[in-house]
């Protein structure tokens, strides 16, 4: 019969080699998660990495803030390929082409509405964030960036969006290693010393 190998029967001196050891790789991997993660406060449209966010509507056919300022930037063929997409669901992502961007692609993704918290927002937000990071594989994409989904116009509380941002973007990373930067951006100081914080202190 199989003897249980209880840690009590290593000598003392193995258990705590196997304790450090975990505990070097645990930190290591954490250091290697927290160097992909940076924080800027800026224009989204101004990146050159291979592809930025855009936090959409359902229709795809552009919009205001962060949506309107990639249509723009991105000019009218932008609109023309999202006419061919048949739209997107909430907390689901399609790519585009970057066409006038410095970004090669652009991700669309539809955040959810805050309506309270009561209508599944929280995972559909977090839905977002894995969509579109699991599209970069696809894709080949080494570089993104992200405006912060639903905090303006859909009005999603800042510290819960932040928050399941890093914390969906960390998860992906700790278990993905096709990216070598994942970008938080925004244009709005309060959003950017919010993300700021949460990576220094979480
Ligand atoms: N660069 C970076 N961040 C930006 C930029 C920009 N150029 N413009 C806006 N933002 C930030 C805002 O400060 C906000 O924190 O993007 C975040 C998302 O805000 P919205 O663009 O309002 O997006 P969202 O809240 O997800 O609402 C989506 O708004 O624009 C419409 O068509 C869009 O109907 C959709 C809805």
């Amino acid at each position: 019969m199989r003897s249980r190998v209880r840690a009590s029967s290593f000598p003392p001196f193995k258990r705590l080699t196997f304790v450090s050891l975990f505990l070097l790789i645990t930190y290591k991997l954490r250091i290697i998660i927290m160097t992909k993660i940076e924080i800027l406060k800026g224009d989204i449209t101004k990146l050159n990495v291979d592809a930025i966010v855009n936090a959409a509507n359902k229709t795809l056919l552009g919009g205001g803030g962060v949506d309107g300022a990639i249509h723009r930037a991105a000019g009218y063929e932008l609109l023309e390929e999202c006419r061919s997409l048949n739209g997107c669901e909430t907390g689901q992502a399609k790519i585009t082409k970057g066409y006038k961007l410095p970004a090669k692609f652009i991700i669309h993704t539809v955040g959810p509405v805050w309506y309270g918290g009561n209508k599944n927002e929280r995972e559909m937000l977090k839905s977002c964030y894995k969509t579109t990071l699991e599209l970069t594989k696809k894709f080949n994409i080494k570089t993104i960036a992200f405006p912060a989904i639903s905090c303006g116009i859909y009005r999603f509380p800042l510290d819960e969006a932040s928050k399941i941002a890093i914390d969906t973007i960390k998860e992906y990373l700790q278990y993905n290693n096709n990216l070598d930067k994942v970008i938080l951006i925004d244009i709005n100081d309060e959003i950017v010393e919010r993300y700021k914080n949460l990576i220094l202190f979480n």
